[in-house]
């Protein structure tokens, strides 16, 4: 049976970061959940046949990463038929040997519930925005709107919201620098590996 991490947690908490670097130190194949939804929604027309018609020229597109793919994908995300028909990807990518890393929103709590690493990942409103206002060299105030309205959305939808799962390891990176989140994340792994 693969090994599955599951990591959820808000927009900038920290979670694609520390799923990087859990698939490269454990050798497992990493899925970027939000991708599906920000080529979903970048793709435009009805949202529910961009979901079945997903191709992998889909995900590669450059524009992918901006804030309004994030708002785009994060709307679309709020539809059941979209999120249904992303399902059978996902839980494929999961089966891969020897492992898989996924993260998203709903990964510990509906597409992977049987995962034996569930992280989900947190860091205060301000240092999230910081952060992604650097990445994206945009306004952090602006940043702060933009995520506060979209962790809004994706915790109160109606299906398969964002929320800890009951057996999540909460990781609250607001302090943390890059390599002690990553340690951390490592040592929870290596001790749910163990106890397999
Ligand atoms: O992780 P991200 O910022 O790339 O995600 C973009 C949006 O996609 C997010 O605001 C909500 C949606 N999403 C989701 O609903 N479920 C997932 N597993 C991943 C992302």
């Amino acid at each position: 049976m693969p090994f599955i991490i599951a990591i959820d947690g808000p927009a900038a908490s920290g979670k694609g970061t520390i799923a990087r670097a859990l698939s490269q130190h454990f050798g497992f194949h990493h899925l970027d959940t939000g991708l599906l939804y920000r080529a979903t929604g970048a793709k435009g027309g009805d949202p529910v046949a961009a979901a079945r018609g997903l191709t992998p020229a889909d995900l590669a597109r450059p524009d992918l990463r901006s804030a309004e793919a994030g708002q785009a994908a994060s709307r679309i995300a709020a539809i059941p038929e979209v999120r249904a028909a992303l399902v059978a990807f996902q839980h494929r990518f999961a089966a891969q040997d020897p492992g898989a890393v996924l993260d998203g929103r709903d990964i510990g709590t509906v597409i992977c519930p049987d995962a034996e690493v569930k992280l989900y990942v947190v860091a205060s409103d301000e240092v999230r925005a910081a952060r992604r206002a650097a990445e994206l060299g945009a306004d952090p105030a602006q940043m702060l709107v933009e995520l506060r309205e979209r962790d809004q959305r994706d915790s109160q939808r109606a299906t398969a919201p964002l929320r800890p799962a009951d057996d999540a390891v909460v990781l609250d990176t607001s302090d943390l620098s890059i390599a002690d989140a990553i340690s951390r994340a490592i040592t929870a792994v290596d001790l749910a590996r163990q106890g397999r």
